[in-house]
């Protein structure tokens, strides 16, 4: 009764956890404006943003619009989606879709619309 199995890292499937779900959250900074706050593990910017009560221009949330494009400074993400609505080109030169870009590290975004929430 009250028996803890496994080690207390593994989920409640009992399975080991890996990849970016056992990370530290990650610092997101957007410039010019200087909002600061930071991802979950797994969390989209524009989802980290707006858990922080910034908003970040947006629409339809799933890589496809553009509405978020950005620019990344610094850092590195991936896509939870295989193609987001970028060209290779566009890739190239930094910019990015915070509504479907994950944070890998601490980084840095241009967003100039980024707001806070009223
Ligand atoms: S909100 Fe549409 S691509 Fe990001």
């Amino acid at each position: 009764m009250g028996e803890v199995k496994g080690d207390p890292r593994d989920d409640a499937m009992g399975e080991p956890r890996s990849g970016p779900d056992t990370a530290s959250p990650l610092r997101v900074r957007i410039a010019p404006s200087g909002f600061e706050f930071t991802a979950e593990p797994g969390q989209s910017i524009l989802e980290a943003a707006l858990r922080a009560g910034i908003r970040l221009p947006s629409s339809c949330r799933n890589g496809t619009c553009r509405a978020c494009l950005s620019r990344l400074v610094s850092g590195s993400i991936r896509y939870r989606i295989e193609w987001p609505g970028l060209s290779a080109d566009e890739k190239e030169d930094g910019y990015l879709l915070p509504c479907v870009a994950c944070p890998q590290s601490d980084l840095e975004i241009v967003a100039p619309g980024a707001r806070r929430q009223d």
